[in-house]
């Protein structure tokens, strides 16, 4: 069982207009994707709040290192070594441990080892471009990986991503599942993003850039970036039990 002790501390309601509206035409698929009705709102179950809990022992030597999991032996991925690394929180800025977080990102050149990606980038041989860690005691993760390139995708005439890697963050439950994007600082693609654009509020934008964190470079090795992630409203089943779900 985890920790379901009441939380003490202050309750912070939920934001909803730092989210980006469902519907954002600029962002193409938006149009399809958004709900047409009102939203239902499901009951949790008890397995939803409660499992699954991760332990480190799931996780492979290589899960964290993306410049070498996929690689064949005394290979690794091509392009720019970087560690990106940070902590989880909660809304109260507590350490989150025991998260699992994984991302995934494109290669170097900007694409991505999928099956439907059609950018004429070269596949690189040595890069998966999937990676996996868990959040230590005091909230801390750290992976190794390239810089992801940026990649155009069918939206305007002439739309491109900004270098990114995508991340999915676990708590405790599987109702507690979040996923968002990590930019990296100095990008200028970032402002011209459509997807990034739909997001109202800059600060929420500023959020998801990852600074360089020189200090933690390792010399003659790889450039550092960091990102925190602040988590909302973990323990909001204690708190927010409306069938609403608001
Ligand atoms: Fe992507």
């Amino acid at each position: 069982m985890t920790d379901l002790k009441p939380d003490t501390g202050a309750f912070f309601t939920r934001d909803r207009t730092w989210h980006p509206p469902a519907y954002t035409p600029d962002y193409k698929t938006t149009v399809l994707r958004s709900p047409q009705r009102a939203l239902l709102a499901l009951d949790n179950t008890l397995s939803e709040i409660t499992g699954p809990v991760f332990g480190h022992a799931i996780l492979g030597e290589l899960d964290n290192d993306l410049i070498h999991n996929f690689a064949r032996p005394g290979e690794a991925a091509i392009g720019e070594r970087i560690i990106v690394h940070g902590r989880v929180l909660d809304e109260s800025g507590r350490a989150v441990p025991d998260a699992l977080i994984e991302v995934w990102q494109a290669n170097a050149g900007g694409r991505y080892r999928h099956k439907k990606e059609g950018y004429l980038a070269a596949l690189d041989p040595n890069f998966g471009g999937c990676g996996r860690c868990i959040t230590d005691e005091n909230g801390n993760y750290r992976f190794r990986t390239v810089k992801p390139g940026p990649y155009p995708w069918p939206n305007g005439p002439n739309d491109w991503r900004p270098a990114h890697i995508h991340f999915s963050v676990f708590g405790h439950g599987f109702g507690q599942r979040l996923i968002t994007q990590m930019y990296f600082e100095g990008d200028p693609l970032i402002w011209r993003c459509p997807i990034v654009r739909t997001i109202p509020d800059r600060r929420a934008v500023e959020l998801l850039i990852a600074p360089l964190d020189m200090a933690n470079t390792i010399p003659m090795d790889a450039r550092t970036y960091k990102f925190d992630i602040v988590l909302r409203g973990r323990r909001s089943t204690l708190f927010e039990n409306r069938l609403d779900g608001n």
